[in-house]
């Protein structure tokens, strides 16, 4: 690998509210290119004269993009994502471009946003926020839950489902957990019960998801899970759209099957989610189905956006770039074999 001090950076689906985080190392000898566009096999030519590709997760970093990445003479895939599913390593590594990424920027905001979500669709937020603006100070229809005592159901404790454990016993809430490894700094709090899946499911009053997105994870909420909940679950998904068969979610919200669901992400989020399409017919009868409901409140998978996991991800980022072309240091790689769909962000 060429040791090169001055990389210069394509930048694929920048967003406005990026850039302070990047721009803060302008002068580090780093030049970024800027572009709205999404990496495709089509947009790949724009990277031509830059040594690196930087992407976020909703980049189709596919074989075909690769091969005309490789062409353009692009020597570093870095992620501004921890999630890599949507990376095609094999290709990558056919073509010796190594994919580094952000493990992790900040655990706290994400764990954070599921809690904003559970908080407002219980306590009505939204709806009342709107109806005081039309001079409707009426509660009637408003009641939410205690929160305390309630039993809140976590799968998988990992960085973001252990942040959540802590803010659900902080509200007094009885907390169990499914995942295939426990949290340690849980156990030895010694307040997490860890139960099996179906145990959690079914216990559950509110139900938040912290799995990466994987082959075993699709659909890991479908309909038998669904049919296991209790009647008022409240449903938190912060992970990956597809952890829930979102037909199965509609069947089940519309016979009163769960209580709410609160979704940052959703599977057919790709050119819909981060976009402002206000001016345009919806066309996905799925989503538009699921914004019907009364009890279902939908962000714009946003769980990450605070200034801290921006500030993390530029940093993490510019310091992988650097770390690669300066000292040929390979940091937060991701390689071939850990390719699974993580789905993570
Ligand atoms: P992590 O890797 O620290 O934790 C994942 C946990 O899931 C681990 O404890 C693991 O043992 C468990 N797990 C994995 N496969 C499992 C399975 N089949 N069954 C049960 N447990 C399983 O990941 P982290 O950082 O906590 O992130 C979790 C997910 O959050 C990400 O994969 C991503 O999908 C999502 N995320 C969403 C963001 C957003 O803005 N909405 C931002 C960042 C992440």
């Amino acid at each position: 690998m060429p040791k090169n001090d001055s990389p210069s950076v394509a930048m694929f689906s920048t967003h406005e509210f990026e850039r302070p985080g990047f721009e803060h190392y302008a002068g580090s000898d780093l030049s970024m290119t800027y572009h709205e566009t999404s990496l495709s096999e089509k947009t790949a030519p724009l990277a031509e004269g830059h040594d690196a590709v930087c992407c976020f997760s909703e980049d189709d970093v596919g074989a075909g993009a690769i091969r005309r990445l490789a062409d353009a003479g692009i020597k570093l895939i870095a992620l501004r994502s921890a999630g890599f599913n949507n990376v095609d390593l094999r290709a990558a590594d056919r073509h010796a471009i190594p994919v580094v990424r952000v493990p992790a920027y900040s655990p706290s905001a994400v764990a954070e946003h599921a809690m904003a979500l559970i908080l407002c669709l219980n306590r009505k937020i939204h709806k009342a926020h709107n109806r005081v603006r039309e001079l409707n100070f009426s509660l009637e229809g408003l009641e939410g839950f205690d929160l305390h005592g309630k039993t809140f159901g976590i799968i998988g404790t990992g960085k973001i489902g252990e942040q959540m454990a802590r803010i659900a016993h902080g509200f007094g809430c009885k907390v169990i957990a499914f995942s295939k490894e426990k949290s340690d700094a849980l156990v030895e709090e010694g307040w997490t019960e860890y139960l099996d899946f179906d145990e959690v499911i079914e216990q559950s009053d509110i139900l938040s998801l912290h799995v990466p997105l994987t082959p075993e994870t699709r659909h890991l909420i479908d309909e038998d899970a669904l049919g296991r909940m209790k009647k008022h679950t409240m449903l938190i998904n912060t992970g990956r759209g597809a952890l829930i068969d979102a037909g199965a979610l509609i069947r089940s919200l519309k016979k009163g099957g769960i209580g709410a669901a609160g979704l940052d992400v959703y599977e057919e989020e790709e050119g819909v989610f981060r976009e402002d399409l206000s001016d345009q017919v919806l066309q996905d009868d799925t989503l538009a189905r699921l914004l019907t409901f009364p009890n279902v409140l939908i962000t714009s998978h946003q769980a990450f956006l605070t200034r801290e996991a921006l500030d993390n991800i530029a940093e993490t980022t510019v310091d992988n770039i650097l770390g690669y072309f300066r000292s040929a240091e390979l940091r937060n790689e991701v390689r071939v074999d850990r390719n699974v769909a993580s789905g993570a962000d």
